[in-house]
């Protein structure tokens, strides 16, 4: 059946000729919080930077993405690394994760609220999310203009208030706007 979004997604990395992105801050600055082993699953992986910087942690990885394209570029560095990633072209929206699956679950620059809930059942009893994407109160234009895939003040938060919050920025329009970690909120948090 046509799929507009992942029509749009397959477009975008066929025709993508960028470097290979670094993992999302949340995760390239806090990897000493991850557990030694366990799974992790990297959601709307793109070209898979989150995933590959699990798998050199020693996780078992999933890395899911509604196009096949991006997933095909991160199979190829995988090798390239000898690292190994199972990869899925998979509409997160459709086939979400299973209750009680992952150790670890990273999602950058991607936001369907009506997943929120299938991610925290996902995650395993002290279990880690590390997430991290866009907000209303950007102070550049980059990332999406749908407000729908922009996060409100604290909203990300809000998500997982009654987990143990290990770390959250949101620096939204405070301050020297020159300076620091803007446009995005961050958090990691530990299921009880
Ligand atoms: C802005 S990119 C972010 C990619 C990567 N997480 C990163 O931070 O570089 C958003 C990603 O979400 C994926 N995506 C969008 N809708 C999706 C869905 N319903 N299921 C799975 N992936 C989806 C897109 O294909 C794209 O790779």
């Amino acid at each position: 059946m046509n799929n507009p979004i992942k029509d749009k997604w397959e477009k975008h990395y066929n025709s993508c000729t960028n470097d290979l992105p670094l993992p999302a801050a949340v995760l390239l600055h806090k990897q000493h919080l991850l557990p030694a082993h366990g799974t992790a699953l990297d959601l709307a992986c793109g070209h898979g930077a989150n995933a590959l910087c699990l798998a050199a942690h020693g996780l078992t990885v999933f890395a899911w993405d509604i196009a096949a394209a991006a997933l095909t570029r991160l199979a190829q560095t995988a090798k390239e690394r000898a690292i190994s990633i199972k990869t899925e072209a998979r509409d997160v929206t459709q086939y979400p994760p299973a209750p009680d699956t992952f150790d670890v679950i990273v999602v950058s620059r991607f936001l369907e609220r009506d997943l929120i809930e299938s991610i925290r059942h996902a995650i395993k009893s002290n279990g880690l999310i590390f997430y991290q994407t866009f907000i209303k109160d950007k102070v550049a234009d980059t990332g999406p203009r749908n407000p729908n895939y922009l996060l409100g003040k604290n909203e990300l938060l809000q998500f997982f208030s009654d987990w143990n919050i290990i770390y959250y920025c949101e620096e939204g329009t405070t301050g020297n706007l020159e300076q620091g970690f803007r446009n995005q909120a961050m958090i990691i948090a530990q299921k009880p």
